[in-house]
């Protein structure tokens, strides 16, 4: 099996993610890690956990040059800064094989077609990390729905959501830096989870062609005062000024081209989710069959008394984004295959060094970005948006949200 040398420019929350997941990847080694904050202690997690001689570089070309592909776990404002130093480097002579970028792909769709043109010039193989379409749970519940699939037709109805009581960083609050609220950052991957879970087994991701889209989005928890003041003391991002929504939902139509037979995918997404942490939660609908995931359930449950708890060392090690250490904490023991980000990058691995693009590439990511936007721009109207006109299209291609301009006291306040 041939080793995949793999470099990663960001060093934070998603970065350690993934490289607790390489634990669990074979030919895959770690070499290379260049960020403004964090580097070091990555590094140092990787040599210790054997993912590789893992060096910190002090910029983006030196680090390509040492990388059969690098993967952008950067924040969304320094996306295209970033690819197009890769890109640079690529033509001064480092022979990347690869180039992962974390969900989002983009905060517009201008700079969604931005990046993939990028890609294309450099002639390079692209992966967007959707983390959610390789989870097990729902591959597993496809593999076994299969069969059942083909006598009684496909499923018609899924529902996707993916909740927390908001994010660890200042910049995901921020609207103009992030390119909105939870719209952006997590209906992304719910409108992908639907969209997969819905399309007949066996057929391309982008099978199902979008057809119309009503969504919302709401201030339901961070616009209050109080917590809109306590955001601001903890973030330096102030609600009052400029608010992202901390609650979206929507319905999106998708047509089947071959029977045209209409489906539906529901996402609700949240950062006001004040439970033990992070939910994923997948429902989708068949005729006579169903399934459903929920990851906050676990078979492993840890019961920790007030009187004990001052001797917990860390909640996140329960979950992502633990809000108790205290109390029946659902524990997840693994969390980076849960959520799919071994699977990702060992399909990363194997579509690169097969000279490939892996099962999701950028120009699909480009789809889910326009797919968000024109959530965005539904809400805005208040009204349900049809997708098959080529002038909503159209309009999609300059669009930036309100919410993303700053001005987002337009809609939410
Ligand atoms: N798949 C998922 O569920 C998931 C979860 C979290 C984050 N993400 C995505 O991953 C990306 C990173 O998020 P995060 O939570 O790790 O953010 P973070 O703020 O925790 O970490 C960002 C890292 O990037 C570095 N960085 C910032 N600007 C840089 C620059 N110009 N050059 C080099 N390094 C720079 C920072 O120093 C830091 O090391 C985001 O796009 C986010 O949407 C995905």
């Amino acid at each position: 099996m041939e080793t995949l040398k793999l470099g990663f420019i960001g060093a934070g929350f998603v970065a350690n993610f993934h490289a607790a997941a390489l634990k669990q990847v074979r030919a895959a080694e770690l070499v290379g890690v260049y960020a403004l904050k964090w580097a070091e202690e990555l590094a140092k997690f990787a040599k210790a956990n054997g993912l590789g001689d893992c060096k910190v570089y002090p910029n983006v070309a030196e680090l390509c040059k040492r990388c059969d592909a690098v993967a952008v776990f950067a924040p969304n404002f320094v996306r295209i800064e970033l690819v197009e130093q890769i890109v640079e480097a690529m033509k001064a002579g480092a022979e990347l094989r690869g180039i992962i970028c974390e969900k989002p792909l983009a905060r517009t769709v201008a700079e969604g077609r931005r990046l993939v043109a990028l890609a294309r010039e450099a002639k390079v193989a692209t992966a967007y990390f959707e983390n959610q379409i390789h989870m097990k749970a729902i591959r597993g519940a496809l593999a076994q729905l299969g069969p059942v699939q083909k006598s009684m037709g496909p499923i018609s109805l899924a529902r996707s959501a993916e909740e927390h009581a908001g994010p660890h960083e200042p910049w995901f609050w921020d609207p103009t830096r992030q390119g909105g609220g939870v719209l952006c950052d997590m209906g992304c991957h719910s409108i992908a989870a639907s969209w997969f879970v819905l399309t007949p087994i066996g057929k391309p991701v982008t099978f199902l062609e979008p057809v119309s889209i009503n969504a919302e989005t709401a201030l339901l928890k961070w616009g209050q005062p109080k917590y809109r003041q306590e955001l601001l003391d903890r973030t330096g991002v102030d609600y009052a000024q400029t608010p992202a929504e901390d609650f979206c939902t929507g319905i999106i139509t998708f047509r089947n081209p071959e029977t045209g037979q209409l489906v539906k995918a529901q996402f609700s997404n949240s950062w006001m989710y004040d439970k033990q942490g992070l939910r994923l939660l997948m429902e989708a609908l068949g005729p006579g069959y169903a399934f459903e995931v929920n990851s906050l359930r676990s078979p492993l449950e840890v019961f920790i008394s007030d009187s004990a708890a001052e001797a917990v060392a860390d909640a996140e090690t329960a979950l992502e984004k633990a809000t108790a250490s205290r109390g029946l904490l659902a524990v997840q023991p693994n969390e980076a295959d849960l959520y799919g980000y071994v699977d990702e990058l060992k399909d990363a691995r194997s579509a690169f060094v097969g000279g490939k693009d892996a099962f999701l590439n950028w120009e699909y990511g480009l789809e889910i970005t326009k797919l968000v936007q024109a959530g965005y721009l539904s809400a805005e109207r208040r009204k349900t948006l049809d997708l098959t006109d080529p002038a909503v299209q159209q309009e999609l291609d300059s669009y930036t949200s309100l919410i993303a301009q700053g001005k987002g006291a337009e809609i939410l306040m």
